[in-house]
Formats: structure tokens, sequence, C-alpha cells
């Protein structure tokens, strides 16, 4: 399997900032794992020309559910894959949090996004209060299920790993808790998508940094990063990319 490493811009970045993205490239020709950035929409396409003829992918951080229509401030999956995108990530907990996104809104944009030839990166992740209580796998199980799109195989399914509370916080889970949760996830995606599952790239998310990159792709079932703030800069987002080929 490919492994994947992504980076999520999040609600950050301006023209000034696709210079990150011709250092990252210069720097990385040839990394023997897949590299894909998602900046925001703004940005989609400039970035997407920006990385023409390189390894570089660039995707999405969001799409409706509907390919068109009376939808103001909405983009859907067709115009995401227009501008250049490969990929779009779903039901991020910032989306969850902040727009109110359901498992059953995260399918049907899922849905969305693999009916457009997108690869739907599909995020999930316990709250520090979830974890306390010990209900991070019924929860990541159930996010997990809830969220999964009909036809989803190996090829245009990824699944990302981010503990609500690792994320932007500078704290990681131990790398048996990463294990645990991995192992778990990929037990369902089995029993949910019999052999594909076990391709599903499964990656982890939440305070990766060049620092601890290596240890956590170390873990079984760890198939990459989706990275924020250290996605934002050339150095870190480059480092980062090594310790996956290099795992
Ligand atoms: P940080 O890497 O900034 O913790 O963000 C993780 C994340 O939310 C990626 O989607």
């Amino acid at each position: 399997m490919q492994k994947l490493a992504a980076g999520n811009w999040k609600m950050n970045g301006s023209a000034a900032a696709l210079a990150e993205v011709g250092a990252l490239i210069a720097a990385h020709p040839a990394p023997a794992c897949e590299m894909l950035l998602c900046p925001p929409a703004t940005l989609l396409a400039q970035m997407t020309w920006a990385a023409r003829g390189s390894k570089l992918m660039t995707g999405g951080q969001d799409c409706h559910t509907k390919a068109s229509g009376a939808h103001t401030g909405d983009i859907s999956a067709a115009m995401l894959k227009d501008a250049g995108a490969s990929h779009v990530i779903l039901g991020h907990s910032e989306r969850r949090a902040d727009h109110g996104e359901s498992d059953a809104l995260v399918k049907a944009k899922a849905e969305a996004a693999l009916a457009a030839g997108l690869t739907a990166i599909v995020c999930l992740g316990e709250t520090e209060a979830q974890r306390d209580a010990g209900e991070t796998l019924a929860l990541c199980g159930s996010q997990l299920n809830g969220s999964l799109p009909e036809g989803a195989n190996a090829a245009n399914l990824v699944v990302a790993y981010e503990p609500v509370w690792a994320i932007g916080t500078g704290r990681t889970p131990t790398l048996d808790q990463i294990a645990e949760v991995h192992g778990f996830l990929r037990a369902q995606l089995v029993k949910r998508l019999g052999e594909d599952g076990h391709g599903v790239r499964l990656l982890y998310g939440g305070s990766v940094k060049p620092s601890n990159a290596a240890e956590i792709f170390a873990v079984r079932d760890v198939d990459g990063a989706l990275v924020g703030g250290a996605s934002l800069k050339a150095a870190d987002f480059g480092a980062i990319v090594a310790a996956l080929s290099a795992a």
C-alpha cells in the first residue's frame, strides 16, 4: 500500500503562502509516499497549478452533498475536481463542531465525493471527555459506520483518526493508544468492506510534527498522517514526508 502524507491548511494561507508549495516540491521531487495538500478553496486552483507536473496532489476541505444548485457559499465535489483536486477531507472535527455536521451528513458528502471521482478522507475521533469516560472505541466505531459512504473501497476512501484533544494542542496519544484505535478501525473496515478494508489508508492526525512523525509511522496500521499546523511550512511538512517515506 502507498502511504499518504496529507496536509490540512484549514483557514490559513494566502497567495503568498504558495511559495511553500514550490519549496516542498523542490525538496521532495520523488517521495516514496503520496503527498497531498488541502488548502482553503480560494487557493485550490492556484495550488494545483503550482504543483503541475509534480508528485504533489491537492484536495478540498469540505464539499456539499449536491453537484450544483442554489446553495450560496457552498462548493460541490465536482467543482473541487474541476479545480484540480483529487481528494476532499470530510467530517473533520472542526466542521462537526462548528457546523453541526452529523455522521449522516458526512456520509452523504462522502458519497457525493466518490460520485465526482474524488477520494474521500473521512475524519473521526473522540473528545477528551469521551476518552476519559472509556468511550473511545465505541465512539470511533459509530462514527466510522455512520460516515462510511456506499461504494467505498481501498482506492476511493481514506480514514483519518484525529482525537479532538490532540488537534492543535501539542498533545498526542501514546503509541499504544494510537495502535489500539487503528487496529480497531482496521477490523471494522474489514468487517464492512471485506478484503478492501485491508487496503484503506488509516491516517493519524493531531499534533504530528517532525519530531514525533517517525515513531507514529512505526505504529502498526498507521498508513500516514493528516497534518494541520506543521503542513503550513515546507520544511516541517517535508520532514514528515521524509519520515513517512522512510517508514
Ligand atoms: P494539528 O496538526 O495542527 O494538530 O491539526 C491536525 C488536524 O486537525 C488535521 O486535520
